[in-house]
């Protein structure tokens, strides 16, 4: 889908720290969030990759620390008419309008995705707390290892952001969905709003085992020539390189405002962009937008950088970079000369 030719020329040239693990073993990458347990902190994004089991599979064999599913609803949907995406030069535009073959329909797509024997987090999205517990029980009965809760898709109304900008219903949804499942819940928050910290809380209060952060900025692009919206939608999603400092900055007051653990993402795609969302004070991380550019090799190029990025700083795990913007500890290189 992305050409070579405008396939984020800054995101290809920067960040491909050369490897410092040739012949030597990795820094320890594993992490564990609410009790899941991933080899590294790469989750693949819901919407890349999620409609077959087949191809979340082939994401897991190719490197990703877990997998989330499409978001799924109660009905096929087929989602908005096309034009769906619009390519910029620092990321992309989407409104595919919740595409999804139904939950009905599911079920053999998750025991596929199960295979590798990695964790797969099921992703839905409803009208109301009613829908989402349905779906959720139903996720679950397919052996999900956990749900991710679509309050913050800025493109169907009356589903995701339309509901997820209000704390009142996300902490609603959010126990609703707890008291009817066994697995753990995050629910992945919208930055439409004036504090994401806010909504943050309202998910942790019902009960949230963590927060996906952040979902993609609403935006839109205009064709010149034609003087109109060129997305069929009008408005659709940004996602990509341009929005990390968005992502950061919502993963690093989320982190202030709550004790749950947090999945940071928004516009990773290298191993720095990943260490700067752990400091931030996230445990796990989600990418969506670099794999549709690096494709099967993101995860495991991901991986290769950030071990990198910890061995050359002196770091012996990912793990001791979470939170770490927040104190006054500093780098190790730092403490070991004596700053604070
Ligand atoms: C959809 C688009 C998004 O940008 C998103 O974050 C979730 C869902 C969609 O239109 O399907």
């Amino acid at each position: 889908m992305l050409s070579k030719r405008k396939s984020f020329p800054h995101l290809i040239s920067k960040g491909f720290l050369t490897s410092h693990s040739v012949g030597t073993t990795m820094a320890k990458l594993s992490v564990e969030i609410a009790g899941l347990k991933l080899d590294n902190p790469f989750i693949l994004a819901s919407g890349i990759w999620g409609e077959t089991g087949a191809t979340l599979a082939r994401a897991l064999r190719a490197g990703a620390g877990a997998v989330i599913t499409k978001s799924i609803g109660m009905e096929p949907r087929p989602g908005h008419a096309n034009p769906t995406i619009v390519e910029l030069d620092t990321g992309l535009l989407n409104a595919m309008g919740l595409p999804n073959p139904g939950i009905a329909a599911y079920g053999d797509e998750v025991r596929e995705a199960l295979k590798p024997g990695k964790p797969v987090i099921g992703s839905i999205f409803g009208a109301d707390e009613r829908e989402f517990v349905h779906l959720a029980k139903r996720m679950e009965g397919y052996g999900v290892n956990a749900l991710e809760l679509n309050l913050s898709c800025p493109n169907a109304k009356g589903y995701g952001s339309q509901i997820g900008q209000s704390p009142e219903l996300t902490k609603k949804i959010t126990a609703a969905v707890k008291g009817a499942v066994g697995i753990p819940v995050f629910p992945k928050l919208t930055p439409n709003v004036a504090s994401i910290a806010e909504l943050a809380k309202a998910a942790e209060d019902g009960g949230a085992d963590g927060i996906c952060a952040i979902n993609t900025l609403k935006g839109m692009a205009i064709d010149l020539e034609l003087a109109r919206p060129i997305l069929a939608n009008k408005t659709g999603g940004y996602s990509g390189p341009g929005i990390k400092p968005v992502g950061l900055c919502a993963v690093f007051e989320i982190f202030k405002a709550v004790k749950i653990p947090l999945i940071g993402m928004g516009g990773i795609s290298c191993g720095t962009d990943a260490a700067e969302y752990l400091m931030a004070g996230a445990s796990a991380l989600q990418v969506g937008t670099a794999v549709l550019v690096r494709r099967e090799k993101t995860f495991t190029t991901l991986s290769r950088e950030l071990d990198a990025f910890l061995r050359s700083h002196k770091y012996g795990s990912a793990n001791e970079l979470v939170g770490r913007a927040h104190g006054s500890v500093g780098a190790p290189a730092e403490a070991a000369k004596g700053g604070s």
